[in-house]
């Protein structure tokens, strides 16, 4: 979560560098004017360094990173893509938007996609699988992959929660085809609102630079506007603003990562003896620990546990009190979603109600109260012993 909180001189330097310097606050062409000063594009070189593969295109948003996802891939009308229960609407609006079928897997005690389900909805149709780091919890990533490789289905990696996580010590985003990132205000890193694609191949990447920019393929031998181009698009471009504080920002990431996973410690030992059950993290991961999730025995328990905290002057994220944003069981504003699973969608994923509804996420920041882990454990004693 605490880009923001780390946000200063160093975004402001990059900031005041564009403006001292260039003024151009567009990622392409004013070659002249500029001082050969191009924030975007030097963040997305420095972001694919960080991240270890060759391309990043730094975009609009999370969303948007989602859609081009889709674009890139040539993911078309009729096609089927799954992704998983637990997620932002995001993740199922990118399906819609590229007018494909959203197929919606259970997830398991990751609460990350449960790669046993995935296998069960994959049919001939299926085009792509966008599998989610929910909360900075690295999903089971081998399992999935293997299934996606047996059936041939190009694997999406939506790290809008995992930047800066690992999985066999590979960063998160670059174990599939595709990795998206949002770099929104409530993100590990932020440049207000943002993200990034990344790609091991170059076609890949290419295309999605193309289609991100109303079909531009930038030809180097022609001005902008003579450029060549060889289907349409859309605009996802990112502004030098954007590109100017993810510099900084990215430069924060690792010892964000590393902080947040410190005071998730903290909490998880002086909760160790509680009656409840931590979300089981995959082994090899790297969590960026955004938050730190427990299941408690029932609904009730969980509401009562939240109370607590709101009681103790401390909060919870998204579980249990923003789950209708975050679970397709609740999104009957979506009729894509209703003519698949039926009206009833609140039981449409049975498994994943029954996680949920029992789910408490602690939000983990940089700068947490004093004593938090003493604190947590004050209300949730009270909560879970009453
Ligand atoms: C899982 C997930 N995917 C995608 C997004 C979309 O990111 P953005 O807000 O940058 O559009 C979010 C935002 O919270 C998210 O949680």
């Amino acid at each position: 979560m605490p880009g923001f909180e780390l946000i200063g001189k160093e975004e402001f330097a990059e900031i005041k560098h564009l403006f001292d310097e260039s003024k151009i606050l567009f990622r392409h062409s004013f070659d002249h004017l500029r001082n050969n000063i191009y924030k975007v594009k030097e963040f997305e070189k420095a972001f694919a360094k960080r991240m270890r593969v060759p391309f990043a295109l730094g975009v609009t948003s999370g969303t948007s990173a989602l859609r081009i996802a889709l674009a890139a891939l040539d993911i078309k009308e009729g096609d089927e893509v799954i992704t998983q229960s637990f997620t932002f609407v995001a993740t199922v609006e990118a399906i819609i938007e590229s007018r494909a079928i959203p197929v919606i897997a259970e997830i398991d005690k990751t609460l990350n996609m449960d790669p046993m389900d995935l296998e069960k909805k994959i049919t001939d149709k299926t085009k792509a699988i966008i599998v989610v780091h929910m909360l900075g919890v690295p999903a089971k990533l081998k399992e999935i992959k293997k299934i996606a490789d047996k059936h041939g289905i190009s694997l999406i990696e939506d790290t809008a929660w995992g930047c800066g996580g690992f999985y066999d010590d590979i960063p998160l985003g670059t174990y599939g085809d595709i990795g998206t990132y949002s770099f929104d205000f409530a993100k590990t890193m932020t440049t207000g609102e943002g993200g990034m694609v990344v790609f091991k191949d170059s076609s890949l990447y290419e295309k999605a630079a193309a289609w991100h920019d109303h079909g531009h393929e930038n030809n180097p031998k022609l001005p902008r506007w003579e450029d060549s181009r060889s289907s349409s698009g859309f605009n996802y471009r990112m502004n030098e603003m954007q590109g100017a504080v993810g510099l900084a920002q990215l430069k924060k990431l690792d010892y964000v990562v590393e902080e947040q996973r410190e005071n998730a410690d903290l909490i998880k030992k002086s909760l160790s003896d509680l009656p409840i059950e931590m979300r089981y993290i995959p082994d090899s991961s790297y969590e960026t620990a955004d938050a730190l999730v427990f299941l408690a025995d029932s609904n009730q328990t969980a509401r009562k546990c939240r109370d607590a905290l709101l009681e103790a002057g401390l909060g919870t994220k998204i579980l249990p009190e923003a789950i209708t944003w975050h679970f397709a069981g609740t999104w009957d504003h979506m009729p894509e979603l209703v003519k698949r699973n039926g009206e009833d969608l609140t039981n449409a994923f049975p498994i994943s109600l029954d996680l949920l509804n029992r789910s408490v996420s602690l939000p983990i920041a940089i700068n947490m109260v004093d004593n938090f882990q003493i604190k947590i454990r004050e209300a949730l004693t009270t909560a879970l012993h009453s």
